[in-house]
């Protein structure tokens, strides 16, 4: 197996809640709370949960955009928790990030060839113009678009051609990880699957390493080798794609596996409807933080202290009943 290119531990990000004028502190809002996982160089790590429960707070983190309130994280053995300015403009274009729909973060005035022009001379700042056009050419075709689309403007691609721009401007500056955040969430089926695709096969190319985030476990089906769900700030299971979708034992997972719609109808398992909505992270519930809407609780559950462990090898999980 090859080595983590990203490890974290006992990473909790919690975000300051401020009230008054004088903007005390009121509360913290525990977005993550002591999370632990590695990503293996040219493997892909599902993250999935419910809306809320952190998962981009997470990505977030790994791209010092937000900073972490205590654990670490290390790219390549080296800890990247609070590094300098000048070693994070380097890092930055290490880890690239691809959001739900990046028409937000395209410039509206900026014809995409510039777009990706720019993040081209991030990487080689020394290229000649016509140089520079010429890869942004290659790589427009690798994503695939047309060289053609170099002068177009952002507004007339649909959403899954944006997401192929975004792919784009994030492979130029040559990555060696990214975070994909909801990168397909918003696309028809038949184009989540191009871009799935898409993304696999330059995953090969260019012996990436992904973080993919995603609330439903269908998407990340196709894609991860390794599966984490994560609840209000947790990870609550952790294991191989396939062992996690033959065999989970968190109740979390076990609710999340059942709502993926079944081919095969006389396959049919019972979908297990949960609850109410994920409590709010500011008031977490004591014990393990799912027991509220735990359709397998039992009296303890409030009272538990949750820790991931080990239960057959490679399969973690943070239920000590499941
Ligand atoms: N910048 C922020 N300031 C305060 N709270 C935030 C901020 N970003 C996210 N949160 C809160 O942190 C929790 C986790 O959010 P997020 O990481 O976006 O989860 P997910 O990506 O799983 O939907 C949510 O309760 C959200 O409201
Ligand atoms: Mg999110």
């Amino acid at each position: 197996m090859n080595k983590e290119l990203i490890t974290i531990k006992n990473l909790k990000v919690y975000y300051p809640k401020y009230k008054g004028v004088l903007r005390k502190v009121a509360c913290y809002i525990k977005a993550v709370d002591d999370v632990s996982f590695g990503i293996h160089q040219k493997s892909t790590l599902g993250l999935v949960g419910e809306s809320g429960c952190g998962k981009t707070t997470v990505g977030k983190t790994i791209l010092s955009l937000i900073p972490a309130t205590s654990g670490h994280i290390f790219f390549k053995d080296k800890d990247i928790t609070h590094i300098q300015e000048e070693e994070r403009k380097e890092l930055a274009r290490k880890i690239q990030i691809i959001f739900q729909d990046p028409y937000g973060s395209l410039n509206p005035k900026m014809m995409i060839g510039k777009i990706i022009d720019e993040a081209i001379n991030i990487r080689y700042p020394n290229l000649s113009g016509e140089e520079t056009s010429h890869k942004t050419c290659q790589i427009l075709n690798k994503v695939g678009l047309y060289e053609d689309d170099y002068g177009k403007y952002p507004h007339e691609f649909s959403g899954g051609q944006r997401q192929r721009i975004g792919i784009a401007r994030a492979i130029a500056v040559e990555p060696e990880f990214i975070v994909c955040d909801e990168s397909v969430s918003s696309l028809d089926v038949s184009i989540q699957a191009d871009i799935l695709n898409l993304l696999k096969d330059l995953q090969t190319e260019k012996n990436l390493t992904y973080l993919f985030i995603a609330h439903d476990l269908s998407v990340v089906k196709y894609i991860s080798s390794y599966i984490a769900v994560m609840y209000l700030g947790h990870i609550m299971e952790y294991g191989s794609r396939d062992v996690i979708f033959r065999k989970a034992l968190h109740p979390y997972t076990i609710s999340l596996l059942s709502a993926i719609p079944k081919p095969d109808p006389s396959k049919k398992t019972q979908r297990i409807i949960l609850k109410g909505d994920v409590p709010s992270p500011i008031h977490k519930p004591s014990g393990c933080p799912f027991h509220t809407r735990c359709y397998m609780k039992k009296p303890e559950c409030d009272r538990i202290i949750i820790q991931l462990k080990e239960r057959d090898k490679g399969h973690w999980t943070a239920c000590p009943f499941n």
